[in-house]
């Protein structure tokens, strides 16, 4: 098995920062700490850099059929792009449709993988239908390693399921020890405002985001951790956008509830007047929940910082402007919803969380790699730079400057939500199992050689 040595850098973990040098022999980590006389295959100097585990997005959108057209990254463009930001492991979305067996929607996730993931993969289960033998469904796909579902409170008539669906399914997770996570927002009423919105003509962009307040958020954030306080079940709220929605999560782990809540770079850095942008710009920053006003901006920064929020992840469901988004030029109800983003989730939290002081760098890595990987039962394969686990490094210059643009991204999409943003910090090089996979910031990596993971049920919500 090839040995590699990263030298004279400071390995920064969730739970502690220190000068060492990392052994990796193979796939794994061999060890931390002084090997003056190893002879490795590879020696890598990285004096001046941060050794930290590599960046887990739990959510991801690769290939994925929604809006009537595709997401354009597949698992190839988007995991190469995700690794040249210091990604290495995501956890992606499979769709079960409406009326079919969710073993056959992970086939066909597996399907689009194959060949292409260039980083290791796992994947979560959106439920449409429980139908008669939905129950028994995942606690087969449990047995798969697909240890979280995703249920809808929005888009009716699409994805959205009822409360006794949600309950239902809460009360398998209570046995089979799965995760639910929510996309929590009030999808029935949202669309009568959207109804409303379009019955006056008001068909621009920014109607996206005037028809979903953020009560309409907050309200289902309220409903979904009482769903799950009756099944005893913890429950994992995705993309939350609000003070409103944050207020309850807190609230629900002031009680000692087993609530959880990621929220996304575009939420704690953009916000709602990007949708007024002219010439349907605007187009761009259509996703839901949608960007809110700027109040909210630094309460979720807070709620990271005091563990309101556990986990930063990208939501990146690209669609591209020129003939994707223009779908919905005549109807904001009709653009695609998503945007991209799984390239500059690190550069972004570093910059404006560890640079601006907002985050010490100890917990920038607990949320962007350690925490996902306890939450999604992938820790500690995954999440941490320790002996045993796997050698997923990034190799962060924090001093490197980057001009974050869709001229330069490797994303498979032609605008950046970001254009124009200037970070400091980003990875040089990055291992994937032990195999360099970004080197000098070029990717040398492989298509294909990411592997599906199978996690554990019982991961850290359940503690
Ligand atoms: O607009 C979004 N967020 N698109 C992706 C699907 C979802 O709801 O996560
Ligand atoms: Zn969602
Ligand atoms: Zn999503």
């Amino acid at each position: 098995m090839p040995k590699t040595l990263i030298r004279n850098g400071a390995i920064v973990n969730a739970h502690q920062s220190q000068k060492a040098d990392v052994l990796i022999d193979g796939e794994k980590i061999h060890g931390i700490g002084a090997f003056p006389d190893e002879v490795a295959d590879r020696i890598i100097d990285a004096t001046g850099m941060l050794v930290m585990p590599g960046g887990i997005d739990a959510h991801t959108h690769l290939d994925m059929p929604f809006g009537g057209t595709t997401s354009s990254d597949d698992f190839e463009t988007g995991t190469r792009a995700a690794a040249m930001g210091g990604t290495t492991t995501i956890v992606d979305f499979a769709i079960q449709p409406k009326g079919t067996k969710m073993r056959d929607a992970l086939d066909t996730w597996w399907k689009k993988a194959e060949n292409k993931a260039c980083v290791d993969y796992g994947l979560h289960m959106i439920v449409t239908d429980l139908g008669d033998a939905g129950l028994e469904d995942m606690d087969s796909l449990v047995d798969e390693g697909v240890a979280s579902f995703k249920l809808f409170m929005a888009y009716p008539g699409v994805l959205m399921v009822d409360d006794a669906t949600i309950f239902k399914a809460m009360s398998q997770t209570a046995k089979n020890g799965a995760l639910i996570c929510m996309h929590a927002e009030n999808g029935g009423v949202i669309d009568v405002i959207v109804q409303r919105a379009l019955a006056e003509g008001k068909t621009a962009p920014i109607y996206h985001a005037l028809t979903r307040p953020t009560i309409a958020e907050a309200e289902a954030v309220h409903r979904a951790i009482a769903l799950a306080e009756m099944a005893g079940a913890p429950v994992y709220i995705v993309h939350l956008s609000s003070e409103d929605a944050l207020n309850q999560v807190r609230e629900a782990r002031d009680r000692g509830l087993p609530a959880f809540a990621e929220t996304c770079p575009q939420y704690l850095l953009l916000s709602i007047e990007k949708l007024a942008l002219p010439d349907f710009e605007g187009a761009k920053y259509v996703f839901t929940p949608p960007l809110r006003e700027k109040e909210n901006l630094p309460k979720l920064w807070d709620g990271l910082k005091h563990d309101h929020l556990q986990v930063v992840s990208t939501d990146h469901c690209p669609f591209c402007f020129e003939d994707q988004k223009i779908l919905g030029k005549d109807s904001f109800a009709k653009i695609p919803n998503g945007g991209p983003g799984i390239e500059n989730r690190l550069q972004l939290m570093h910059h404006h969380g560890v640079n601006a002081g907002k985050l010490t760098i100890n917990r920038f890595v607990e949320i962007v790699s350690t925490t996902p990987a306890r939450i999604f039962g992938m820790y500690p394969k995954k999440g941490v730079i320790a002996a045993g686990s796997d050698a997923d490094i990034v190799i962060w210059d924090p001093e490197a400057e980057h001009l974050i643009s869709a001229k330069t991204h490797h994303m498979r999409v032609d605008y950046s939500m970001f254009e124009g943003f200037r970070v400091m910090g980003n990875a040089k090089t990055v291992l994937s199992r032990g195999v360099v996979i970004v080197d000098g910031g070029a990717f040398v990596g492989k298509a294909g050689r990411g592997q599906y993971l199978r996690r554990a049920a019982r991961g850290g919500a359940w503690k």
